[in-house]
């Protein structure tokens, strides 16, 4: 298979989702339809015991969830799909943001009984940074849902994104009976009992078949009717929105009941981009380049317990990764061989021979690797939009042991490089402030600077709303707000000048009185 072909086949995509919406399960399912799982029921069970392949910290296990983000690539049909799982608990991480700025498309679950909920909308604001196509399952109609057209209206309303219905749904809870695939003219009956396998599933081929009346009796119907109405109320799929991020194509199932799945599946491999090019400080790559580029968005600990290193995740933007090739590492401006790339299919941790545009690597990383940095054939410039995002929780960190603040500022800040947390430290006193977008991230920095740098940390309440980067075009104005507003300043982990604000308040003030700085909620690497 030549270079483009092999790039042209790779569907790298990952799941937004509210926590309970049912992204685990669909998760399994969707392995299962990649052959990468021989029985569904593996990826993690709360209640089982058994744990997904990307549970990597005791923490984890102990809470049954997945903190980190993990990659899993399959087959499914002609295509080659990567699977970035993003933390989907209540606790979660900048990681499942950046995670989202690696992807090409994204599959938005929703729970068909609760509708739109507050963690999607969070996830799909972060989308939109990119326009980021998106596909829409609407799970668990196995149970009482709400009205699909409802749903519909709610995700167009609250999501701002068109819906184009690619099946709809026939009955609910007990009485569903299947979809209607709108494009193929199919209708797909639903057997329950089934959902920890590959199903054979009975298809009726035309709407007004008698067949369907034969076999949902009085909802065949009904289905007919609600179509005409759904033809008329609702959009029709074009590949172009769906591209521009301003249409979805919506399908209905169950998870649990892996029904639905596989036209979810359908659909992302037909429709979903290609690799996509990234802007860089010096020009646009195309992934139709040959030679290699990659940029690193996430960095993660011992995930094995007997290998302690760290791995950073590197998105293949151009080229070819093949084993023992040199990169040339951009920021540091050296060049390394690497000889022992990792990749991560559902079932281990493999080491890997080769990878195209599109595909994620791990690089194992002895502390010359930081989020956002670019991997290059010796080229020089570096890829844009891998943010830091402001996080919205703050502690200050204490020492049990005064005597160690050196080694709690040096695992601070190598612990903010890596992205697990960020650190603000005040321009006038010794504190350290450790910030976080998910309530997981502060166990997470505490077990690992023991962990990793002996150092015994708790932490104490503190009262900020928000942190927010400031820049000046005029560095006078700048150094200005350095002296007056000393007092709230302080700077991150990269020595970036940051605004500590204690309330919304005091941050609109201070805004409106210096009109020539920009604050900033994001902060690009
Ligand atoms: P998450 O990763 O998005 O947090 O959700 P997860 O897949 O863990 O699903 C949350 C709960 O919803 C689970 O139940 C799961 O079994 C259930 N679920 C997922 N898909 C469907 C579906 O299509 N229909 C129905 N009826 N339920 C579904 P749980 O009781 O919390 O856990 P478990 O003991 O089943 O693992």
């Amino acid at each position: 298979m030549s270079f483009q072909q092999e790039v042209d086949k790779r569907r790298t995509f990952a799941i937004i989702s509210h926590p309970d919406a049912g992204k685990t399960t669909i998760t399994e399912k969707v392995l299962l339809f990649g052959n990468a799982l021989q029985k569904a029921g593996t990826v993690k069970g709360k209640k089982s015991g058994q744990h997904a392949k990307s549970d990597w910290m005791e923490m984890e296990k102990e809470r049954g969830i997945s903190v980190t983000t993990s990659v899993m690539q399959f087959p499914y049909r002609e295509c080659t799909v990567n699977l970035l799982d993003t933390p989907g608990h209540e606790d979660f991480s900048e990681d499942t943001y950046r995670t989202l700025t690696a992807v090409d498309s994204c599959l938005m679950v929703i729970d068909a009984a609760k509708g739109v909920e507050a963690r999607t909308i969070k996830l799909m604001d972060v989308t939109r940074l990119r326009d980021t196509p998106i596909i829409t399952f609407m799970n668990k109609l196995d149970r009482d849902t709400r009205d699909p057209i409802d749903l519909l209206d709610e995700v167009e309303k609250v999501l701002n994104i068109k819906c184009a219905p690619i099946t709809w749904p026939i009955g609910m809870g007990k009485e569903f009976k299947g979809v209607y695939h709108l494009l193929r003219d199919e209708t797909y009956l639903y057997k329950t009992g089934l959902g920890h396998t590959i199903q054979d599933v009975r298809v009726v081929k035309g709407l007004s078949n008698p067949e369907l009346d034969e076999a949902i009796g009085v909802y065949a119907e009904e289905i007919r009717d609600m179509l005409e109405l759904v033809k008329g109320a609702s959009n029709e799929f074009n590949h172009d929105e769906f591209l521009a991020g301003e249409l979805t194509p919506v399908f209905f199932g169950t998870a649990m009941g892996n029904f639905g799945v596989d036209h979810m599946l359908d659909g992302l491999v037909e429709w979903a981009p290609l690799p996509q090019g990234r802007e860089t400080s010096e020009r646009k790559v195309e992934s139709s380049e040959q030679k290699f580029s990659g940029f690193v968005f996430k960095i993660q600990a011992n995930m094995d317990p007997k290998h302690r290193d760290r791995i950073a995740f590197c998105r293949i933007v151009s080229g070819k990764y093949e084993k023992g090739m040199k990169m040339h590492h951009s920021r540091i401006g050296k060049d390394v061989r690497i000889s022992d790339a990792v990749t991560f299919l559902a079932s281990d941790r493999e080491l890997l021979e080769v990878a195209y545009a599109g595909d994620i690597i791990g690089l194992h990383n002895h502390g010359s690797i930081q989020i956002g940095d670019t991997f290059t054939s010796g080229e020089k410039f570096r890829f844009a939009g891998i943010p830091n995002f402001a996080p919205e929780l703050f502690k200050r960190i204490r020492l049990k042991d005064p005597l160690k603040q050196k080694q709690l500022q040096k695992g601070l800040i190598q612990l903010a490089e890596e992205g697990a947390v960020q650190v603000f430290r005040p321009l006038q006193n010794n504190d350290l402030i450790v910030g976080a977008v998910g309530v997981l991230q502060f166990d997470v920095v505490v077990a690992r600077l023991k962990g990793e740098y002996n150092v015994d940390a708790m932490y104490e309440h503190i009262n900020v709303y928000t942190a927010q980067w400031v820049t000046s075009k005029d560095p006078r104005k700048l150094d200005e707000f350095r002296r007056k507003a000393e007092a709230n300043l302080s700077l991150d982990g990269g020595d970036n000048l940051a605004y500590i604000a204690p309330t919304r308040v005091n941050l609109s003030l201070a805004k409106e009185r210096y009109p020539d700085i920009e604050f900033h909620t994001t902060r690009e690497h």
